[in-house]
């Protein structure tokens, strides 16, 4: 059987002129790649990515892709990468020798079919890193050298989805296609989690630092601290504070604190204090009955409706 050989040279059509697709290419660029159009939905987000990225074609007709390129780079939004890759296929053009990929977080390689039927060499390609859609292109692109890609495809395109990595200065997480929905969940909860307790550390900081206080700049150091030894140790080593040591009227006090001043955040609250307490029972911290006495404080807190049931 031979082994399709991933280009070293990597000459880039990118569908979907948005934060994904323009800051790649852009990576693509920089690391003395080329990019040689961008098709989007409307001119207008096509040229501007265009224009970052430093390419000169940019339009909205797949057909306008040359035949000179080797790499189809589609970064729609996950649900219209089906119809992308349908259109791609209908184009009267012999795709042996292109790698074609997606950027999508949910999708598997199984949804590019249709273009590896067409002799395309295929796999899913999703950066695991946060592009938020109001930063400009130029604030994402310095975030992207040194990350992972989840990936995952026939054998020939799991071998040019290392190519690009390393192409990108990143590198590969194969995924199987089975676990590709926890695969997703994962990167939710290390990006969208960790935005999502910001905003809970704003809004518990709001009710006791006067107006106007740098809340951020308070709890960035134990943040960092925290991140820093988790990764340095195991986040069983590194873990602190009231329920390592068993503290469960601390934990108790919280509670009521909480659901006097913050109701709304109980549940999430009493929820991490579950997980926190599985931690802290396998670090060998808890005792056992300690364990049982943190998981029978928290259990009614777990919901809204629970937590009415609860309080009078
Ligand atoms: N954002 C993240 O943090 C992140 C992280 C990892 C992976 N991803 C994945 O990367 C992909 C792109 O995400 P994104 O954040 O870059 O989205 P985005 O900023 O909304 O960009 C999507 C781009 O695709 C274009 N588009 C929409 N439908 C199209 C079509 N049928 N044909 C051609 N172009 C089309 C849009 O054009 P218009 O602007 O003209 O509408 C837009 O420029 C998604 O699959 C997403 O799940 C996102």
């Amino acid at each position: 059987m031979g082994r399709t050989k991933a280009p070293e040279l990597w000459d880039a059509a990118i569908i979907g002129g948005g934060k994904v697709g323009t800051t790649l290419g852009r990576v693509l660029i920089e690391q003395g790649h080329r990019v040689s159009c961008v098709v989007s939905r409307t001119t207008r987000s096509a040229r501007a990515s265009a224009e970052f990225i430093g390419c000169e074609a940019a339009g909205t007709e797949l057909a306008a892709i040359p035949g000179s390129v080797n790499l189809i780079l589609i970064a729609t939004p996950h649900g219209a990468v089906a119809d992308v890759v349908r259109a791609l296929a209908r184009l009267e053009r012999d795709l042996k020798g292109v790698s074609v990929c997606h950027a999508s977080g949910m999708l598997t390689a199984a949804v590019l079919d249709p273009v590896k039927a067409k002799g395309a060499t295929v796999f899913s390609f999703h950066p695991i890193q946060a592009f938020p859609r109001t930063f400009p292109f130029g604030e994402i692109v310095p975030n992207l050298r040194g990350i992972y890609y989840g990936v995952d495809g026939p054998a020939a395109g799991v071998r040019a989805a290392y190519a690009l990595a390393r192409a990108l200065k990143g590198y590969v997480i194969e995924v199987p296609p089975a676990m590709r929905e926890v695969y997703h969940a994962a990167a939710v909860v290390a990006s969208n989690h960790l935005t999502t307790l910001f905003g809970v550390l704003r809004e518990l900081a709001s009710t006791f630092a006067p107006e106007g206080t740098d809340w951020m700049s308070i709890y960035f150091p134990i943040i960092m601290g925290s991140i820093g030894n988790a990764r340095s140790a195991t986040p069983e080593v590194a873990l602190t504070g009231p329920i390592a040591r068993g503290g469960v009227e601390t934990v108790a006090r919280h509670l009521d604190a909480l659901g006097r001043t913050a109701p709304d955040l109980v549940p999430f609250y009493a929820a991490v204090s579950v997980e926190t307490t599985r931690l802290a029972t396998r670090s060998g911290a808890l005792a056992p009955a300690q364990k049982d006495e943190l998981l029978r404080l928290l259990e009614p807190y777990l919901s809204p409706e629970a937590q009415k049931r609860k309080r009078p």
